[in-house]
């Protein structure tokens, strides 16, 4: 598990306003939670994140852990569940007092690695055993914490799990406006005037969030290092091409 104290806004975030207000619910309800008791309610805590890579998943764990002041831990669970083959449950049932007793945000991210209704290379009953102890821990679960599952494959998500979390959220790539606004956050002063955004926008068509970030920090660095002071449209596509390059490789 590792423990870290996220530093990152809400504010940074480019998603569907759909999202933001169900990362908004989350907040405010946790926020309210006297309230809540009070009547015999629970905030809203039990989260199973879904999409492609580089979407925001692992992102929306740091920023709910920054705007609740909570410090994030992340369970690895394609690395416990091999690490601790025979053992995982043992393991689960450890982490789950701790997140009844120090209250945090925590992060099941490749979460499909024991949410998985067959797997080839391990043992099938022993995964089904991980399965039915991490059902039964989650649902006992009556702790203040913020438990959030992260999956890239939702096919090989168990249905049962489903029932078993208060929100499902799924992620998309970046529509054209998103790329827009992402860019714009990202290059945020250094935004070169008469900006080509159409060809830009067209270029990074097939890029991920996480693949645009990159591709701005990278024409960022490239602006300072060549003494200039704003990122052209130039500048930009030719490290959107490279990620679209690396892009290509990796699906062939
Ligand atoms: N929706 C988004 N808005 C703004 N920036 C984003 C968004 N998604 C990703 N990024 C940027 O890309 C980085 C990596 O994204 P993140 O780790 O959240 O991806 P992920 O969905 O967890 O991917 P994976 O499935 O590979 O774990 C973020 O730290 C952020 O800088
Ligand atoms: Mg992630």
């Amino acid at each position: 598990m590792i423990s870290d104290n996220p530093d990152i806004a809400k504010s940074a975030m480019v998603i569907p306003p759909a999202l933001e207000t169900r990362i908004d619910r989350i907040i405010h309800e946790y926020r309210q939670q006297s309230k809540l008791k009070a009547h015999g309610l629970t905030h809203r805590r039990k989260i199973l994140l879904i999409g492609p890579p580089g979407t925001g998943k692992t992102m929306t764990a740091k920023v709910l852990a920054h705007e609740l002041r909570l410090p994030l831990h992340t369970i690895q669970v394609d690395r416990l569940v091999t690490k601790f083959m025979g053992e995982t449950s043992a393991k689960l049932r450890q982490i789950f007092d701790l997140i009844q007793s120090k209250v945090g945000v925590y992060l099941f991210d490749e979460f499909d690695a024991i949410g998985g209704e067959r797997s080839l290379e391990n043992d099938v009953g022993e995964m089904r055993r991980v399965l039915n102890a991490f059902l039964q821990f989650i649902e006992q679960d009556a702790s203040d914490s913020i438990i959030v599952a992260a999956t890239n494959s939702p096919k090989l998500l168990d249905r049962a799990l489903f029932r078993r979390f208060d929100d499902v959220m799924y992620y998309e790539p970046p529509t054209d406006e998103e790329r827009r606004r992402l860019i714009e956050n990202v290059l945020g002063t250094y935004l070169g005037s008469r900006f080509a955004w159409k060809q830009v926008i067209a270029d990074s068509r097939d890029l991920s969030h996480a693949e645009i970030d990159q591709a701005c920090r990278d024409a960022i660095k490239h602006m300072i290092l060549s003494e200039k002071n704003a990122v052209t449209a130039t500048d930009l596509l030719m490290t959107i091409n490279e990620k679209n390059d690396a892009h290509r490789g990796s699906r062939r």
